[in-house]
């Protein structure tokens, strides 16, 4: 094992480049932000849109040599990898419909992956990648954000040590009101492409939300789904996919659950929810107030427990920050997940072997696992039956 001061003494020399989060853009620049917060690699190449003069002005503005702002990532995929000093990681944040073919040419190309999520529009896809990442010994990283939460970390610790007891019963929930009127024909470019099936693929609400709320239940608590039935729902007339999703599930292990994600549910901003029920126990964490969460033992009164306090084990603490009481937020999750990724691409760039039981950060499968997720909802929707899912591969 190398020493920590090695991982950042190679991880502080890391350089990666960027496809997508142009100018207009709404998460590339948390993705940059949330790299710079650990300065752990630096912005050297980028395809930040497919308009040419765009990219070129907006690499300009973020410093960037004009020969390393490129009018497609193939050509950036292709130039990076035959460069000496070229990126070591690519980070994707385009639409959806994007994802496979762009981290299919870095991967080709030897070069490591971030993606947003969705992984990918087919599940077949995302296998695919993350077969070829596996083939070529590279990492690859999908951004479920709020799995980047110290709390969250905390959490799953918790569930796994049996401080809830069995889990009986899991109800997650993630609602948003940003939908609630037609906004993709108002000008929202982000409403426009998620409500678009050329770019967003089957589904809008469940790829675009309810993929966070089965990766969170599942980092949380381990269970594998076993099966469900779910119902999406569009709301909003003349929307061409859903916009609101009812998903019963069951577990592996006989726990069910029930997951309710919307895009139109008015008074809500970015509401996602879990409450994990267990024989002795429940938990309730929010993501509006990451840094605290509610345990209650069995005959006992609802207790909070804050990020930043002792009590916390010591994998949550790491990723804390800031002294309790000050609170962090999405960047400081963002910067969470990055910084366990570059450390393990540190240590494999150090000759250390790196399997994915040692990952801190959302891997390719369970990416390829939510894709599946996302395809099996909209089956069931669609025939109006129990789905299975099939055992991750
Ligand atoms: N992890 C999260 O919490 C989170 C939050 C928001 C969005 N996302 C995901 O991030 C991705 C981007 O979402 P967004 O809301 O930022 O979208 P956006 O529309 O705001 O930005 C997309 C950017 O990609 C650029 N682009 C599109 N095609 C391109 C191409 N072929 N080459 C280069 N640039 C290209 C666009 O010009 C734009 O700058 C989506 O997959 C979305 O699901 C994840």
């Amino acid at each position: 094992m190398i020493e920590a001061s090695e991982v950042t003494r190679i991880a502080g020399k890391l350089k990666y480049g960027m496809v997508g989060g142009g100018p207009d853009a709404f998460i590339g620049e948390i993705h940059r932000a949330a790299i710079r917060m650990d300065n752990l690699a630096s912005l050297v190449a980028g395809s930040f849109s497919r308009d040419r003069q765009k990219a070129q002005r907006f690499g300009g503005e973020l410093g960037l040599d004009s020969n390393r702002v490129y009018s497609s990532y193939d050509e950036m995929a292709q130039k990076e990898a035959s460069r000496p000093d070229g990126i070591d990681f690519v980070v994707v944040v385009t639409p959806n419909v994007s994802h496979y073919s762009i981290c299919k040419v870095f991967l080709q190309h030897g070069i490591h992956v971030v993606c947003d999520k969705p992984m990918t529009l087919e599940y077949d896809q995302a296998k695919e990648l993350a077969d070829l990442a596996d083939a070529k010994g590279l990492l690859f990283c999908v951004t479920y954000t709020y799995t980047g939460y110290p709390a969250v970390k905390q959490i799953r610790q918790m569930v796994l040590r049996g401080e809830i007891g069995d889990i009986r019963f899991v109800n997650a929930e993630y609602a948003q009101e940003w939908l609630a009127t037609r906004s993709e024909e108002e000008g929202n470019r982000q409403a426009a492409w998620r409500t678009d099936p050329a770019y967003s693929g089957k589904s809008n609400c469940v790829g675009d939300i309810g993929s966070h709320v089965e990766n969170m239940v599942s980092t949380m608590t381990g269970l594998e789904i076993s099966r469900l039935s779910a119902r999406l729902d569009t709301f909003v007339a003349g929307r061409r996919l859903d916009d609101n999703a009812t998903i019963m599930v069951e577990y592996e292990g006989g726990a069910k659950g029930i997951y309710w994600t919307s895009q139109i549910a008015i008074g809500s901003d970015n509401g996602l929810r879990v409450r994990i029920i267990g024989s002795e126990g429940t938990i309730d964490w929010c993501q509006e107030d990451p840094d605290h969460f509610q345990l209650a033992k069995l005959g006992q009164s609802m207790q909070t427990w804050s990020r930043g306090r002792d009590a916390f084990y010591a994998q949550g603490q790491s990723f804390s920050r800031l002294p309790a009481g000050h609170p962090e937020g999405v960047y400081e999750a963002f910067a969470n997940i990055y910084k366990a990724f570059i450390s393990a691409l540190a240590r494999k760039l150090a000759g250390e072997k790196v399997s994915e039981s040692d990952y801190d950060f959302p891997s390719a499968r369970q990416g390829a696992q939510g894709v599946r997720f996302v395809d099996i909802c909209v089956e069931s929707s669609k025939n109006l039956s129990w789905c299975h899912i099939p055992k991750s591969t």
